[in-house]
């Protein structure tokens, strides 16, 4: 579709199990942000969607945590993200929740239009069953040993250790963590979606999308093609929080959170437009695109548009430019663990300062890669580039117009060489901007702040005032063109910048769109000018230092707890050992090293070699044979399909007859226990590991 009509554009609904932080901002809501506020400077017909994912076990379990209900976590995080969003300047057309009413009848609707249709499989398993608290009990509930690696404190959905993602039957010891008791497992009913027949509708799907951001494709790529493809997923989940499964014999059961959730988009859509929500969501000149994190790429790339898909309504999305994730001070962000530089937190520390953490944000956003949030780089870019750069040239325009030219914008020259500049910066930072490269499109605007810098400093208006004051005049006009042209441009990064701008040149910033940038007569000669002020304020070393001794505070607590639990574990032996590293080397000699993410797709038993397994791999660009000798410690079945690091440079050489190119990394602890060194998440095959 070459011209889109209107666009719907979705930010992931957080779960309201804990306040906003800087990761969420970097990945998803300050992205989706930028882009809607350029598609709106553009004038474009668009819809910004969010609000609270209230359902789920991580609600439930925020609950327990806290000694209350599900309903009071939901309501007390609700009305806290919604606010800190709103303050932060974060322009969402509407921030709903799933609790609501319009909310439930939708997702139930949904849901039994696909049960009419046939478009379930009823399925019964076993499922663990709690039998002191009586009531069938989440994957996340059940906690014991990964047959994978022998963490013995593997949840039932996943093991965060080697990062497997596991049933709870694999679970070894398994144990609930609601009473402490021995689950049993009981037959229960289920509707599942059979996603591995609608593989090829998805792969189709995907395929008409090979533009996507390559993390996003990767990984989609990635969940078809390995083991044995999609899987059918249940729909239902045996709990009593959530979206209550509208039909008959399902008393007890509610949606799935990842079904219900996706649907929250189209019911908020119905909440702010009851009328006419259905042209945003099943006219094929809509564009919709989903701002997410990657951690939810399954769900928006796969599950939603193929329950959308069987719907049969509705469109799918267009684009999902995830990110990856945002570190802060080399360290995963963590809501659980309280390791987060807190939304609301920050705003009550730094006062009116919100551009200057969007700028930081948007400058360092993990757009291709993971990236990293430190305070020392949020000072340094606050004070050198919006007060050194962005500030300074905006006060001295402004100021040595007051002085010389009474505020009011002088008489310019014919300055087409600026315009031909600044309607180049506007064309790099269209196309960055339509292709979500949104720090490509920062750092291009700031350009523009630069080039005004740069003519001042060769200019000198401050001396020619001196000698030529019809010189000095067209400096200070062209000066002026490219404030007006920032105040546009930087808008959908410093929205609150913008604005003041606005009111110092005394525009009317709704007079003003993307069409005007590249211009250079926006202000008009003889224009009286408003009192300026200094856009930005130095960061001082106090307050930075008081954030980083607080998240000091955090991790010195974690790491005491952590420490003296492995102390306890650890032989004074390996005290010794671990005390002794290997010796020092250069980075250029790490750097020889090639270490790739694979998957494993075959193993099997090396004959006559008791320790040894023979393992294809699939390093994203070839599919190889590697010979490791850990047949004593997995099951050749226990491991297919599992992600792991590789060394993938190492000479080929031959064990018991086999050639063998590469190395598989593994951990061993002081018992001899093997463990993989294996992504965290999903990633493409072939992924440099560094
Ligand atoms: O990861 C999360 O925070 C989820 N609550 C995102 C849901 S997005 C959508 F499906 F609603
Ligand atoms: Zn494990």
């Amino acid at each position: 579709m070459s011209e889109w009509k209107r666009y719907t554009i979705t930010a992931a609904l957080p779960y309201a199990n804990g306040p906003v932080h800087i990761g969420h901002l970097a990945g998803c809501y300050l992205p989706a942000d930028i882009y809607v506020r350029y598609l709106r400077a553009n004038k474009k017909d668009v819809i910004f969607i969010c609000g609270s994912d209230e359902h789920g076990v991580p609600i439930t379990i925020s609950a327990r945590r806290e000694g209350v209900t599900p309903q009071q976590v939901v309501d007390k995080y609700h009305k806290m993200m919604g606010d800190s969003f709103k303050e932060f300047g974060i322009n969402f057309s509407i921030y709903s929740r799933t609790s609501g009413a319009v909310h439930k009848e939708t997702a139930q609707a949904f849901f039994r239009k696909l049960y009419d249709e046939g478009k379930f499989i009823e399925q019964e398993t076993d499922q663990y069953y709690d039998e002191e608290v009586k009531q069938f009990i989440a994957d996340r509930y059940i906690v014991g040993t990964c047959p994978v690696c022998g963490n013995e404190n593997a949840y039932g959905d996943q093991c965060e250790n080697c990062g497997s993602s596991l049933s709870p039957t694999d679970l070894i010891n398994p144990h609930s963590t609601l009473s402490g008791s021995k689950p049993v497992l009981r037959k229960t009913r289920n509707w599942f979606l059979p996603l591995d027949k609608l593989q090829p509708h998805i792969l189709k799907y995907l395929e008409q999308h090979k533009d996507w951001k390559s993390n996003v494709y990767g990984q989609c790529m990635s969940w078809l093609q390995t083991g044995d493809g999609l899987q059918p997923r249940s729909m239902t989940r045996d709990l009593d929080w959530g979206v209550p499964v509208p039909v008959e014999g399902a008393t007890g059961k509610v949606l799935y959170v990842w079904f219900d959730a996706p649907i929250g988009y189209i019911s908020t859509t119905k909440e702010l437009l009851p009328d006419t929500w259905e042209t945003y969501w099943k006219e094929k000149d809509t564009r919709l695109i989903h701002f997410i994190g990657k951690d939810n790429i399954v769900f928006h790339c796969i599950i939603f548009p193929a329950m959308l898909m069987e719907h049969g309504e509705f469109i799918v999305a267009d684009n999902v430019p995830a990110n990856e994730f945002l570190n802060l001070e080399g360290r995963k962000l963590s809501t659980s663990k309280n390791y987060a530089v807190w939304l609301h937190e920050y705003l009550e520390a730094f006062k009116d300062k919100q551009d200057e953490l969007r700028y930081v944000l948007a400058s360092i956003a993990p757009e291709t890669k993971d990236s990293e949030f430190t305070w020392k780089d949020y000072q340094t870019r606050v004070n050198s580039e919006l007060v050194g750069i962005f500030g300074n040239l905006v006060n001295r325009v402004l100021v040595l117009t007051n002085k010389d030219f009474e505020n009011k914008v002088p008489q310019g020259r014919d300055n087409s060489a600026l315009q031909a500049f600044i309607s180049g910066q506007k064309d790099k930072i269209t196309d960055a901007m339509e292709n979500f490269r949104f720090r490509e499109a920062l750092t291009e605007m700031m350009n523009l702040a630069r080039h005004g810098n740069q003519l001042l400093s060769e200019k000198e208006p401050w001396k020619t005032i001196k000698t030529d004051r019809d010189l000095t005049a067209a400096i200070l006009y062209d000066g002026l063109q490219i404030i007006a042209n920032l105040a546009i441009m930087c808008e959908p990064f410093l929205p609150f910048t913008s604005k003041k701008i606005f009111d110092m040149l005394q525009l009317d910033a709704t007079s003003m769109a993307w069409a005007d940038a590249g211009k250079t007569d926006l202000l008009k000669t003889g224009h009286q000018l408003g009192k300026a002020s200094l856009l930005y304020q130095k960061i001082e070393d106090e307050p930075i230092a008081a954030q980083i001794e607080k998240l000091y505070a955090t991790i010195d607590k974690q790491t005491a707890d952590k420490e003296s639990a492995k102390k306890e574990k650890m032989s004074e032996q390996k005290i010794a050992e671990a005390a002794a590293p290997k010796g020092e080397i250069t980075f250029e000699d790490f750097a020889k090293i090639d270490l790739r993410v694979g998957t494993i797709l075959t193993a099997e038993k090396v004959e006559k070699a008791d320790k040894l397994l023979k393992l294809t791999v699939d390093m994203g660009y070839e599919v190889r044979t590697i010979v490791s000798g850990i047949a004593e410690h997995f099951k050749p079945e226990d491991i297919i399909g599992l992600q792991v690091s590789v060394v993938a440079n190492l000479a080929p050489r031959k064990l018991r007859g086999i050639e063998s190119k590469g190395m598989i990394l593994l951990a061993e602890d002081e018992s001899g226990k093997l463990i993989f060194v294996t992504p965290k998440e999903p990633i493409a095959n072939g992924s440099i590991v560094k």
